[in-house]
């Protein structure tokens, strides 16, 4: 596991958008695994710069998303869904058809969670997947507890993960209360993995990172598994 610490979370996006970036420019047809939160939003600005002006080229570029809340309408301001395209793909080259995030709509949310599996199966596998991370140390919606997931399945969340996302919601009452999430099977899959961390509230977290143990309660532990991990977070965050 690399960490590397930047003096804020601008530089933060900026040394993300760069390994991004060399990935894309290597292998044209990249399959990314993206991530929402607020953590990812200044390297996708970063991305969405780089596109702009004729660095990177997104159209051979596939993308799978970690989660969705569930049930949500894809017309929700606060569904993924809605972030993804909101924050990149609509302002990048991107064929809308090579993009695929868990559906908050799918009536059937176990069926949904085999064909979401099934694709990322049938795809030559993600290249980059970059991750936020959770207070509770989660990654996607894998919560902290005695028993995770390998593959994608349906998660309750926890009262923690409730608070933490309730500030983009009107009322904590509005924030659902299920969701669909890739397991942290799917997420080790992943050739190489970015794990963004931000700000003093991510701090226990992210501490729990740097010794050797690992532990179902911080779901983020099990990437000390992985072998090629980056951790790119701020001064703040790593304290
Ligand atoms: C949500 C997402 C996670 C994300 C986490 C942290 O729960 N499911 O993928 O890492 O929020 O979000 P933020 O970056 O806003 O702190």
């Amino acid at each position: 596991m690399k960490i590397i610490v930047c003096k804020d979370y601008d530089e933060m996006s900026v040394e993300a958008a760069k390994i991004v970036a060399a990935q894309m420019k290597e292998k044209k047809d990249s399959i990314l695994g993206l991530a929402t939160g607020s953590t990812p939003l200044g390297l996708y600005n970063e991305l969405v710069k780089m596109n702009q002006c004729g660095e990177i080229d997104f159209s051979e570029i596939k993308t799978f998303n970690l989660d969705e809340y569930y049930p949500i309408s894809h017309k929700d301001d606060q569904s993924y869904y809605y972030f993804m395209n909101e924050n990149l793909f609509s302002r990048v080259n991107i064929d809308p058809a090579n993009t695929d995030i868990p559906n908050g709509e799918a009536p059937d949310a176990e069926a949904e969670c085999k064909r979401y599996d099934a694709a990322i199966d049938a795809s030559a596998g993600v290249d980059i997947q970059i991750l936020g991370i959770g207070q509770n140390g989660h990654i996607a919606f894998n919560e902290a507890s005695d028993v995770l997931h390998a593959n994608t399945h349906q998660e309750t969340l926890t009262e923690n993960t409730i608070q933490a996302n309730s500030r983009f919601f009107e009322n904590e009452a509005d924030v659902p209360r299920h969701a669909l999430t890739m397991g942290v099977g799917s997420i080790m899959k992943a050739r190489k993995i970015i794990l963004l961390a931000s700000g003093k509230n991510k701090r226990d977290a992210v501490r729990a990172l740097t010794d050797d143990t690992i532990t179902t309660q911080n779901p983020a532990t099990l990437l000390k598994l992985h072998k090629d991990v980056i951790i790119i977070c701020d001064e703040e965050a790593m304290g």
